[in-house]
């Protein structure tokens, strides 16, 4: 996704109004699709993710002797099926690994937890990913796993990897920076290895891993900081249906927040409290959020959202602390939509966001610029003034697709037409999203 190939038009609209269901969790389903390729039997998956990543996750999957039946992924958001049959506790390297090395591609989460469930494995595998991963630091899973024993060669600190399975060690390890990934990598090794691997985090990640492996059978312990799981522990197959997921909703809660008289109802959405921060920032921000119909679904909790923008426009906020990380993925969008807030937004201790898809930090930062904002750039985040009038730009979304969504929601209250350069990097996380946002944006 390095190459700009497509160029979309967003027209500002009048309102944000109507109704949707969102494709699948992206998170989840990278961890459900791992876990049941993982497991003994065939787990069912209803909603399943139809971004690119998380065909990464199964592709690779695949090469490892899983079998993925497909059913309607990728047409119309919401019933993505698929079926996946596990390789009940043992991989199959590939065959001819120099020739063909488990591509990850954009998918950060595919490398990283993959890492994790190889490494104890047997045989040689080597992971690649497209240019933008091969840029993103892999030393933070090298560490955990090195200390187990595994024997794992990175590139200068990067992708392309390679990794000889091996028996490992359990530990007990304290991630340096707050990252479900390399937690997720660790439970992953430790699922498979004899005695009590625990990580313990200073900020608490999103859950799914913990909730995931636990639906499929495995024993957990948790404590307010540290999950620990005691191996080897087998997997066996679930049939779930994927929430919706609340990272892409984030653009179009973000959208209807900026339109007096908007409403938008969001519906089976997953609302898991460690990913549910927006909701409390756009609160905070003066949106009013409703929450319907909640309920438990393989213990990731799901509901139906309702937000409606304040008629006296949104207020101020500043994103930092735990909260930044919680929101990592979010930070993108709340910023762009800064401008159009009385009081502007503030975000710190966010420095993770500059080894994402993109160095968000900058890229927002000069995005915000071309749409004649004022912006104050930091190391570990932005200052985004409130109280601006933007004009519409060429958006350069670096093949990054949350800031191709991101300003394609900014666009919206902008005066003028803004081209999206890039726009099909959205279709990592999620290929419906200018189909739906033409259906809720009103011109
Ligand atoms: C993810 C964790 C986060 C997030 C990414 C998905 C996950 O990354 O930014 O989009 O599914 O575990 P880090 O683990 O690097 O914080």
């Amino acid at each position: 996704m390095q190459t700009a190939t497509e160029t979309r038009i967003i027209r500002p609209a009048k309102n944000v109004y109507g109704s949707l269901r969102l494709p699948g969790d992206k998170s989840i389903s990278h961890r459900y699709g791992m876990l049941a390729a993982f497991a003994e039997g065939t787990s069912r998956f209803t909603n399943f993710s139809t971004g690119a990543d998380c065909a990464s996750t199964l592709a690779c999957m695949e090469a490892l002797g899983a079998k993925v039946r497909r059913v309607d992924v990728g047409s119309v958001p919401g019933d993505g099926s698929v079926e996946v049959t596990g390789v009940g506790g043992r991989v199959t390297p590939p065959q001819t690994q120099s020739a063909a090395p488990l591509d990850c591609g954009n998918s950060g989460s595919t490398m990283r937890m993959i890492s994790g469930l190889l490494a104890p494995q047997q045989g040689r595998f080597t992971l690649v990913g497209d240019e933008s991963l091969s840029r993103r630091p892999m030393g933070r899973i090298r560490e955990p796993l090195a200390a187990m024993g595994a024997r794992l060669t990175l590139t200068d600190g990067h992708a392309p990897l390679t990794i000889d399975g091996t028996p490992l060690k359990a530990i007990d390890y304290t991630t340096p920076v707050p990252s479900a990934q390399v937690k997720t990598c660790i439970l992953l090794a430790g699922l498979q290895t004899a005695g009590t691997t625990t990580v313990r985090e200073a900020v608490r990640t999103r859950d799914h891993s913990e909730l995931a492996l636990r639906a499929f059978g495995a024993r957990l312990e948790r404590t307010l900081d540290s999950v620990s799981i005691s191996g080897p522990q087998k997997l066996h197959a679930i049939d779930a249906a994927v929430p919706g997921d609340i990272s892409s909703a984030a653009f179009f809660l973000c959208a209807a927040a900026l339109f007096p008289g908007s409403s938008l109802v969001l519906d089976s959405l997953g609302l898991n409290p460690t990913r549910a921060a927006l909701l409390d920032v756009l609160t905070s921000l003066g949106a009013r959020i409703g929450v319907l119909n909640l309920e438990e679904k393989n213990a990731e909790l799901v509901g139906t959202v309702q937000v409606t923008a304040p008629a006296e426009g949104l207020g101020t906020a500043l994103i930092s602390g735990a909260l930044a990380a919680q929101l990592i993925d979010e930070l993108p969008v709340l910023a762009a939509i800064g401008p159009y807030t009385s009081g502007g937004i503030r975000i710190r201790d966010a420095k993770e966001l500059r080894v994402k898809e993109s160095d968000r930090i900058a890229l927002v930062a000069k995005n915000l610029r071309a749409m004649g904002a004022e912006v104050i750039e930091f190391e570990d985040g932005l200052d985004v003034p409130g109280g601006q009038i933007l004009h519409g730009a060429m958006i350069d979304s670096g093949g990054d697709h949350r800031i191709a969504m991101a300003f394609s929601v900014a666009a919206l209250r902008a005066d003028g037409e803004t081209l999206i350069a890039g726009a099909e990097s959205a279709a990592i996380s999620f290929p419906e999203f200018f189909e739906l946002l033409d259906l809720v944006a009103e011109r």
